[in-house]
C-alpha cells in the first residue's frame, strides 16, 4: 500500500491541558518502540523520531528495535542474491544473515543518526542474547534465532542514565554467532523482560484491520481468538503482529498499539489521546488474578515461605493456608502461579476487609504485580460491602502508604476480633488503611 501523503498535524496548543493529564501517568514507565524497516525508510522517519525526543523529555523511558525487512530485501536485489527469508520467522541461510548484518548496521545507523540529530542520548547494545531456532519438522533453520535471554541489568541500567538503547534484530548466541531475530517478537520479548507498560508497533498500515473493518480497540482475548480460529480475518502482513501482542499481553504486558508510521505526528496522537489513531490491543488487567483453589493452597505456601523466613509475612502453615483457601487470590503467567494476596471480612465488623498475604515472586517483582493484586483485593472487598481495607505489615508498609494509597493508622480501627489476634501476635506491625471510594 501506497503512504497516504503527509497527514496534518493535529495536536493543538489546547490540548497541552489534556496532555498533561497523561505526563505523571507515564512518567518512569517503559515503551518499547518498534520501527518496522519501511518506517525507517519513510520521510515521515524523522518527525518519529522527534516524537520519541517528546516523549524521553516527559521522563518516558523509550526502547527502540528495529525491523530490516525492507532494507534487506532492497540489499538483496541491488546485489542479485536470492535470500532465504526477509523478516526473520522463516530458514535463514549464511548469505541471508550476511545481508541481513549489513542491512541492520546502516538501520541501526540511520537510527543513531537521527536521534543524535533530535539530541538523545543512545546506544547499540547486544543485549540480547539469541539461540538457533534449529531444526523445526525436521528443517533446519540455520541462522534463524530465537531471544534466549535478555540482560534487563544493562538496559536498566543505560535507561537509567537517559541513554535510548537501540536493539537490532540479529543477536548473538553464546559463542558470538549472528542470528537473525524477528523484530516483533524482539519487541514483546524486551517488553515482558523488562516490565514495558507498552509497545507500539510503528508499521506501514493504518492499523489493525478484521475482516476488512478498522479496529480502534480491542481486547487481547478477542484478538487471540481469532488468531486461532480465524486467523484469515487479519491482514497477513500484520499477523505476526498481532501473535505477539497477544503473547506479549499475556505475559504482562497491559497494552500493545499498532500505529502508521508514515502519519505525522500518529505517536503522540496515539500515546495523548483518549481515542488514539491505530488500534489499541489491551488486556484485562485483572484477567491473571484469580480465586485459588485447594490444589494451589501447596503452591501458595511453598510461595510464600521465604518471605515468612524473614519476616515479611505471617507464619502459616500448610493447614492453615488449606483452611483458608477460600480467602486467597493467585496471579497467574501462563498457568504458573507467581503471586498471592489474601481478602478478609470481619463479621464482627463487616464494613472493614483486611488485604494480608501479597507476595510476589522476586523475578516478577517491581512490574506492577503487586499493586495489582492489591487493587484487586480492595474491589473485591468493596464489591462485598466493606468500606474500608486495612494491612499490617512489618517491612513493606511503604508499599501499602505509596503505590497503593493506604495511611498509616492506629489500633482503633481493628475490628474487636482482629485487635486481640494483633495484641498476641506481638508482631508490632504498622496498622495501615485505605478508605474505599465510589
Ligand atoms: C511488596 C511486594 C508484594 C510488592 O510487589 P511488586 O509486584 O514488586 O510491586 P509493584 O511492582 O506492584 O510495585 C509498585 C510500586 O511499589 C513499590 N514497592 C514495591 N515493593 C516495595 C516495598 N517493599 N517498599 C516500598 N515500596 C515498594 C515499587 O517501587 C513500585 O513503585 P512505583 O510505582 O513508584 O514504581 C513484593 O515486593 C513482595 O512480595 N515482597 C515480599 C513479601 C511482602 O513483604 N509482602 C507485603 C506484606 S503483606
Amino acid at each position: 500500500m501506497q503512504p497516504t501523503g503527509p497527514a496534518v498535524s493535529t495536536i493543538k496548543p489546547t490540548d497541552l491541558r489534556g496532555i498533561l493529564n497523561y505526563v505523571p501517568r507515564f512518567q518512569n514507565q517503559i515503551f518499547i518502540i518498534a520501527i518496522d524497516g519501511a518506517i525507517v525508510a519513510d520521510e515521515n522517519f524523522s518527525n518519529v523520531l522527534l516524537d520519541i525526543a517528546v516523549l524521553r523529555s516527559l521522563q518516558i523511558r523509550v526502547v527502540l528495535v528495529h525491523g530490516i525487512g525492507r532494507q534487506l530485501r532492497e540489499l538483496a536485489e541491488a546485489r542479485g542474491i536470492a535470500i532465504s527469508d526477509v523478516d526473520g520467522t522463516g530458514v535463514v541461510d549464511a548469505a541471508t544473515v550476511d545481508l541481513a548484518i549489513r542491512a541492520s548496521s546502516r538501520v541501526s545507523h540511520q537510527v543513531l543518526e537521527g536521534l543524535t540529530q533530535s539530541g538523545l542520548k543512545c546506544a547499540i547494545t547486544n543485549s540480547v542474547r539469541a539461540a538457533p531456532v534449529g531444526i523445526m519438522k525436521g528443517v533446519d533453520n540455520q541462522f534463524a534465532g530465537r531471544v534466549d535471554r535478555i540482560d534487563t541489568e544493562f538496559l536498566r541500567h543505560l535507561i537509567d542514565r537517559q541513554v535510548v538503547p537501540i536493539i537490532q534484530p540479529v543477536g548473538f548466541d553464546r559463542d558470538g554467532v549472528s542470528l537473525r531475530i524477528n523484530s516483533d517478537l524482539l519487541a514483546g520479548a524486551l517488553a515482558t523482560a523488562l516490565g514495558a507498560t507498552k509497545i507500539v508497533y510503528l508499521t506501514p498500515h493504518p492499523g489493525l484491520e478484521i475482516d476488512g473493518e478498522m479496529r480502534h480497540q480491542i481486547a487481547f482475548e478477542e484478538l487471540s481468538t481469532l488468531l486461532d480460529s480465524r486467523p484469515a480475518a487479519i491482514p497477513a502482513a500484520l499477523l505476526s503482529k498481532a501473535r505477539h501482542a497477544v503473547t506479549a499481553i499475556r505475559s504482562g504486558v497491559p497494552r500493545v498499539h499498532l500505529i502508521d508510521g508514515r502519519v505525522h505526528d500518529a505517536l503522540l496522537n496515539e500515546i495523548f489521546s483518549s481515542e488514539g489513531v491505530g488500534t489499541l490491543v489491551y488486556g484485562n488487567d485483572y484477567q491473571q488474578i484469580r480465586r485459588a483453589t485447594r490444589r494451589d493452597a501447596r503452591i501458595i505456601y511453598n510461595l510464600t515461605r521465604n518471605a515468612v523466613k524473614r519476616e515479611e509475612l505471617v507464619h502459616r502453615t500448610l493447614q492453615a493456608v488449606e483452611k483458608n483457601i477460600e480467602s486467597f487470590y493467585v496471579f497467574e503467567i501462563d498457568e504458573n502461579i507467581i503471586g498471592c494476596v489474601s481478602l478478609t471480612v470481619y463479621p464482627d465488623q463487616p464494613d472493614t476487609a483486611e488485604v494480608g498475604c501479597v507476595f510476589v515472586q522476586p523475578y516478577h517483582q517491581d512490574r506492577g504485580i503487586g499493586k495489582k493484586l492489591v487493587e484487586f483485593a480492595c474491589l473485591e472487598a468493596a464489591r462485598r460491602g466493606a468500606r474500608r481495607v486495612i494491612a499490617l505489615s512489618t517491612q513493606s508498609f511503604k508499599f501499602f502508604t505509596g503505590p497503593c494509597g493506604f495511611a498509616e493508622a492506629d489500633k482503633s480501627i481493628l475490628p474487636p476480633s482482629r485487635l486481640e489476634a494483633y495484641e498476641k501476635s506481638q508482631r508490632n506491625s504498622r496498622i495501615l488503611v485505605r478508605e474505599l471510594t465510589g
